[in-house]
């Protein structure tokens, strides 16, 4: 038996913004954006919601999976970026594309969150509680950076990707080992206060506490250099650990398509297990980083353009926010 990759898909909105049109909002270049991140554009949403991106990517990666919807058994999406408190995305999702018959909730672990969801669901369909999982990561992060702040506002885009997951009576595709972890982050290297709790209540006075609106910074700050040199050892790190938990080495991955924040920290990662940048998937130059939707967009695109054939073996890894982390080796 396996639990397989049936089917893959991503959304990404309209209007796309290129390095040169930030020069005119921070101060900032094309130049050093491309040198230092690789990035040369983004996605932005101006209309388009963490839903409606999912939903869009679900239904695509239903029909590569050859499968409807109403047969969807449990759908998890993953997100930092939701537009609401309640419903849930993956309750908009199981509305929007008509899964009647699915369980559905959101994970948070920030940019993290697609593995942390696809572990999750491996684990609901290999204790046979579900037969198949749809999975998505779905950010509007451009409503939460701040557009003011230019070493922050040139690295997201926006966009999703989904996965459909099934299990197999047969055959040895399918997820070979999966990997999480997290690490203190009280020295806060990467945070965004919520929105939603940006208010004050009746009795906050009474508390003497700050009042939270006044204290409530809504925009994701960030520790540069520190997340850089967290990601970097943690993409390494996790994808060796799964790797060892799947008895394999990097030498069997024919591609790795891993959570993309910076070019450099691939670069870094690619050197440091001594593998050439080729069996990397690198999308980040036209979608910038889309967090917990990155890799999902990474394997979809991947897969789109055949690099990727039967019987072949993938890694994805992801670091972000938490701080959390991960990886996930399968068989195509
Ligand atoms: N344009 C031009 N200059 C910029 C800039 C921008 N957008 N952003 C920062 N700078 C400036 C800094 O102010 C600094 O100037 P100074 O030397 O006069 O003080 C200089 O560039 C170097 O800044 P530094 O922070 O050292 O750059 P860096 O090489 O570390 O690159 C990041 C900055 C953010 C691109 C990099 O640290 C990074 O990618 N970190 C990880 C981000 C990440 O992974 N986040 C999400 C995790 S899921």
């Amino acid at each position: 038996m396996s639990i397989r990759i049936m089917g893959t898909g991503s959304a990404l909105p309209g209007r796309v913004v290129e390095n040169r049109e930030l020069e005119g909002m921070v101060d900032t270049s094309d130049e050093w954006i491309r040198e230092r991140t690789g990035i040369g554009s983004r996605h932005v949403s101006t209309g388009e919601t963490v839903a409606s991106l999912a939903a869009e990517a679900c239904g695509r990666a239903l029909a590569d999976a050859g499968r409807q919807a109403e047969e969807v058994e449990l759908i998890l999406a993953a997100t930092c970026s939701p537009e609401e408190a309640a419903p849930c995305v993956a309750c908009r999702i199981q509305s929007e594309i008509g899964a009647g018959n699915a369980v559905a909730f959101d994970v948070n672990a920030a940019c993290a969150g697609f593995l942390f969801a696809l572990h999750t669901a491996w684990a609901y369909v290999e204790a046979g509680i579900y037969r198949n999982a749809l999975i998505a990561g779905s950010e509007v992060l451009s409503k939460l950076v701040d557009w003011e702040d230019r070493a922050t506002c040139i690295l997201f885009g926006d966009g999703a990707g989904a996965v459909v997951l099934e299990w197999r009576d047969e055959g040895d595709a399918g997820i070979l080992s999966s990997y999480m972890e997290n690490s203190d982050d009280t020295e806060r290297t990467l945070w965004c206060d919520s929105a939603f709790t940006a208010r004050t209540v009746p009795f906050d006075a009474e508390q003497g506490l700050p009042e939270a609106d006044a204290a409530c910074d809504p925009y994701m700050r960030m520790a540069g250099q520190a997340v850089f040199k967290f990601a970097t050892a943690a993409m390494v790190r996790c994808t060796e650990e799964a790797l060892a938990r799947a008895q394999l080495s990097v030498d069997d991955v024919a591609l790795f398509a891993p959570h993309q924040a910076n070019e450099r920290i691939i670069r870094y990662a690619a050197k440091k297990m001594d593998l050439p940048l080729e069996r990397f998937q690198i999308i980040i130059d036209h979608v910038g980083n889309v967090s917990g939707a990155s890799a999902l967009i990474a394997l979809n695109e991947a897969l789109c353009e055949g690099k990727l054939k039967q019987g072949d073996v993938a890694c994805m890894a992801g670091f972000g926010g938490g701080l959390t982390a991960g990886a996930c080796v399968f068989r195509i």
